[in-house]
């Protein structure tokens, strides 16, 4: 187990948080996304380990917490960057030249979709509809949706991360 899900783990106030996720909702297993975005915004990736705490916790099985992980797109179980760039590569936006758009960042970040940067700061993925498809390219940064991105504009939006 890495040193940050131990920490994570042990932390009193992290547990209170996901029995108050809890108690929040009418059945346990309706906060188990609650439960793992809190998660992935402590450690940018959901571990085995922090899987079956919040399972323990929610009482559910360890396997349906890890079907539920693995189904969404927007868990991961790797280490993700501090920025993830999600690239749509749905029909609209591929005809709006979101794969120059791809191509552009992997050049430029020097990754492959899936890949991270070797300082930990940036992830790139490519993903379906982020449901702007009148404003393709499309590219979200964590919570931030940008829309009509051009490689210039993407590196524009890069610098402003720096
Ligand atoms: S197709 Fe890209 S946002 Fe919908």
């Amino acid at each position: 187990m890495s040193v940050l899900a131990s920490k994570l783990l042990a932390d009193k106030e992290f547990a209170a948080k996901i029995d108050a996720l809890k108690a929040k909702y009418p059945e346990p297993r309706t906060a188990l996304l609650a439960c793992l975005h809190l998660c992935q915004d402590e450690l940018r990736h959901i571990p085995a380990e922090c899987q079956a705490f919040i399972a323990e916790r929610l009482g559910l099985a360890p396997a349906h917490v890890r079907g539920v992980v693995t189904f969404y797109e927007m868990y991961s179980e790797k280490p993700l960057g501090k920025y993830l760039l999600q690239v749509c590569k749905t029909l609209p936006c591929m005809l709006a030249g979101s794969e120059v758009l791809l191509e552009h960042m992997e050049r430029k970040l020097g990754l492959k979709p899936g890949q991270t940067t070797k300082d930990g700061r940036f992830t790139l993925v490519t993903v379906e509809c982020l449901a702007c498809c009148d404003g393709g390219p499309a590219l979200m940064v964590n919570d931030e949706l940008y829309k009509n991105v051009s490689p210039e504009r993407a590196d524009e939006i890069l610098k402003e991360l720096e």
